[in-house]
């Protein structure tokens, strides 16, 4: 097993006895005050105005202090490997984790791939949808000598604290997460696998695993990490009342607005609306043509009343590091043939260092497996070490 290099000195893996986890001390006031018998929930986390804003406060606070302190920062993402990354993913959140890298922070890209098979089965192309989803990441900027990147299914002691955790919940909790919620009343009791009932539980377990502090997320994940925080207080309360074990988790929520896809739809795989990261460029003028736009000439910023158009322009000024309103301004009377010419244009300008690398990583596999091995060894170490410590603090050592 290789020594966990990206691993802040301070807090190294697999040596830490029972007792604080690593990250932050105590400066932080908790992201809310939901006790043990209230369940987690978008109503709880971010469904009010002033939920949202002291949302929004939190992580504005947690910005100012990863530039303060990055170091005691240990933060997880990740992905469920179920096609190839898009713009939505490049600049929603695969930016953000370079940029997270490049503070100083000590950085985990999960590859989720047990995550995939609640709703299908592994299939025998997953190996290459998890390397490409690697590739992805590496070519987007991640350095694999200081972020660890991942498999869950890899590391046992990880999948293992979900038993555990899952005694902390009443099937009644799990069952009211927004996201599980959902899937219940799309596919029905009968359908819907066990694990994905259970999949919040197992995120939990992913990040409780790696003692992360800080979770990068979209709001649709924000139950999620509500959950893991839960789940947190009441491992301490059961098995640790004296010191606190587990920190809870901060959720960082994201300041790039959403990218919509091609048809006004939120971009997602399986919408078939997406530009991939590793589109070609003509492929990428192909896709920007067939955008839907409006019949105004003129064209503007408003998202809410010009949702397509402003995504095209959007589009444009994120990779022209400008601002919307100017980049709108100069297409002006141009129209959406100008406004697609331009957003066409400025994608694949600024993509082409990112492609090309990515073309090198795709061919060279072992190099991928290589550093997914790696990120797997790392990982490992860092989840036995909290696994010890649970059997230790849960007296299950014989
Ligand atoms: N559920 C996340 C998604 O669909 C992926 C994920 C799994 C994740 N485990 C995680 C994200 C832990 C952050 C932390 O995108």
């Amino acid at each position: 097993m290789s020594t966990p290099g990206t691993i802040t000195a301070s807090h190294p893996p697999g040596t830490r006895a029972p007792g604080r986890p690593p990250g932050r001390s105590q400066a932080s006031p908790p992201l809310s005050t939901s006790t043990t018998s209230r369940p987690p929930g978008r109503s709880q986390a971010s469904s009010t105005p002033a939920a949202r804003a002291a949302l929004a406060g939190r992580s504005t606070a947690i910005e100012a202090e990863l530039r303060r302190a990055p170091q005691s920062f240990r933060i997880l993402t990740g992905d469920r490997p179920t096609g190839p990354l898009h713009l939505g993913h490049y600049f929603g959140s695969l930016q953000n984790r370079v940029r997270l890298q490049d503070l100083g922070a000590d950085v985990l890209v999960l590859v989720a791939d047990y995550q995939v098979i609640t709703d299908r089965d592994a299939g025998a192309g997953l190996a290459a949808v998890v390397l490409d989803l690697v590739a992805d990441n590496l070519a987007a900027g991640l350095d694999p000598a200081r972020t660890t990147i991942f498999a869950h299914s890899q590391v046992s002691a990880l999948n293992q604290l979900m038993l555990p955790f899952l005694s902390l919940l009443s099937v009644a909790e799990v069952g009211r997460n927004p996201t599980v919620k959902e899937e219940f009343s799309a596919s029905g009791a009968a359908a819907m696998s066990a694990l994905m009932f259970t999949y919040p539980v197992h995120q939990a377990a992913d990040i409780l695993a790696c003692r992360a502090n800080l979770v990068p997320v979209g709001m649709d994940q924000l139950p999620h990490v509500e959950l893991t925080r839960t789940i947190a207080r009441r491992f301490n309360q059961r098995y640790s009342p004296q010191q606190e074990f587990f920190q809870p988790p901060d959720p960082l929520l994201g300041s790039v607005p959403l990218l919509l896809g091609l048809d006004g739809q939120k971009m997602s795989k399986s919408r078939a609306n997406a530009i991939p990261l590793a589109a070609t460029e003509d492929e990428t003028a192909r896709l920007l043509r067939g955008a839907r736009t409006d019949a105004q000439r003129h064209i503007s910023y408003e998202p809410a009343r010009r949702p397509e158009v402003a995504n095209l322009v959007l589009l444009a000024a994120l990779c022209q590091g400008r601002a919307p309103a100017d980049v709108a301004a100069e297409i002006g009377r141009g129209g959406a043939a100008r406004l697609k010419a331009v957003a066409t244009e400025s994608v694949n300008e600024h993509l082409r260092p990112v492609r090309a690398r990515r073309r090198e990583l795709a061919a060279d596999r072992p190099y991928l497996q290589a550093v997914l091995r790696d990120g797997n060894d790392k990982a490992a170490a860092l989840a036995e070490g909290t696994l010890r410590c649970v059997r230790e603090l849960m007296h299950t050592t014989y």
